[in-house]
């Protein structure tokens, strides 16, 4: 009975019925609304709504990935999203974080709060060009306002929230190696100098270890309900390296910048604009000089990795991959050096041959 119930799949709605009934999650005769949400890769996201009103989404972590290649995790991972929850809820803006319901052990799953209807995916809604210019500048100010918040309160409190984060298994499985190793595996052959450079970016990222980093800070991860942001998707949480998370988060503006080429401007605008709120956010963090430089090295890494690495933008045909990866080599691999700042990236990358 008790290995059965070990095998429990969120996404068959009758046994999650069962479950939710026997655990008191909800009343013995309570028969909630079920849905299974499509879009994630490495979970099953369930929508529960019940009579009262309340919806919670729950998240079962899955072992094998929804991807071509094989690629296996640990599904206690969602643990890691239930502490990172509990406690961004207490770092982040008020309103930007999606409150822990429930968390359970033995079926490696938790509960949330939904986001209530109607909201769009922050990814989505840039794919399709939908924000006018001002709308997409704000939207980019409270994405980088949301992560610099994130870093400076996560740092006051770091004898509090650094024990909590110390491990970096996920961090080191999920990105380190898919993006940064994999791919210089990928470019070494072409690129001796590339390979270098993200050899090099992975012993100065082990070393950093500054604030909570939250590993997967994409527009795909964040929901937009009222005009307001909402981050979602903290199983990669760590305390870490901060640029880690601009250059995550710039990647997915700069690529947009180069590829949707009638919004080229204003998506170079919002990459400034989520810049500069960021930073003023941050204020005068003890690493506040140095997220410059390593905010630069971050974007390109991570804009090379989303086109040579495991995990390659899906919205980007060959010749865009293809492009992109020599554009990035060339920054990368300069002469001069790479672009000395990030507000130098920006101009530089969505025109770089
Ligand atoms: N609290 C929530 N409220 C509403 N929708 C949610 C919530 N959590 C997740 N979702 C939906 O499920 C999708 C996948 O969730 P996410 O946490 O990003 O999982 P994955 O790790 O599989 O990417 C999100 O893009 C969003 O559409
Ligand atoms: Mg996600």
């Amino acid at each position: 009975m008790a290995e059965a119930s070990t095998e429990l799949d969120i996404e068959h709605p009758d046994a999650l019925l069962a479950y939710l009934r026997a655990a008191g999650q909800i009343g013995p005769a309570e028969t909630p609304t079920i849905r299974n949400l499509a879009g994630g890769v490495s979970n099953r996201t369930v929508l529960v709504e019940r009579a009262s009103g309340e919806g919670w989404v729950l998240k079962q972590a899955l072992a094998k990935l929804r991807v071509k290649v094989d690629w296996f995790s640990d599904p206690a991972r969602i643990h890691r999203e239930a502490a990172g929850l509990r406690w961004l809820e207490k770092l982040a803006p008020p309103g930007t974080i999606t409150p822990l319901v429930f968390e359970d052990h033995t079926h490696h799953l938790l509960a949330m709060q939904a986001v209530p209807m109607p909201h769009d995916n922050l990814k989505t809604l840039l794919l399709a060009g939908a924000p006018p210019r001002a709308t997409l500048l704000d939207y980019a100010g409270q994405f980088g306002r949301l992560l610099g918040v994130v870093h400076r309160t996560a740092r006051e409190r770091q004898s509090e929230v650094e024990p909590v984060f110390t491990d970096r298994g996920f961090f080191e499985s999920l990105r380190v190696e898919p993006y940064y190793e994999y791919t210089a595996a990928q470019v070494a052959a072409e690129s001796p100098e590339g390979a270098a450079f993200l050899r090099g970016l992975v012993a100065k990222t082990r070393a950093r270890t500054l604030t909570l980093v939250h590993g997967d800070y994409s527009p795909k991860n964040v929901l937009v309900r009222e005009g307001r942001l909402i981050l979602l998707d903290h199983e990669v949480i760590h305390w870490g390296d901060p640029a880690f998370d601009v250059g995550f988060a710039l990647t997915h503006l700069l690529s947009k910048a180069r590829h949707l080429v009638p919004r080229r401007a204003d998506m170079g605008d919002a990459a400034r604009a989520f810049w500069g709120a960021y930073r003023e956010a941050l204020g005068p963090a003890p690493w506040a000089g140095d997220i410059k430089a390593m905010a630069v090295m971050h974007t390109l890494g991570c804009l090379l990795a989303r086109v040579a690495g495991r995990s390659p933008l899906e919205y980007l045909d060959e010749p865009a991959r293809a492009s992109q990866r020599t554009a990035v080599l060339a920054l990368m691999t300069s002469p001069h050096g790479p672009p000395a700042s990030v507000e130098r990236l920006i101009a530089l990358f969505p025109e770089q041959q």
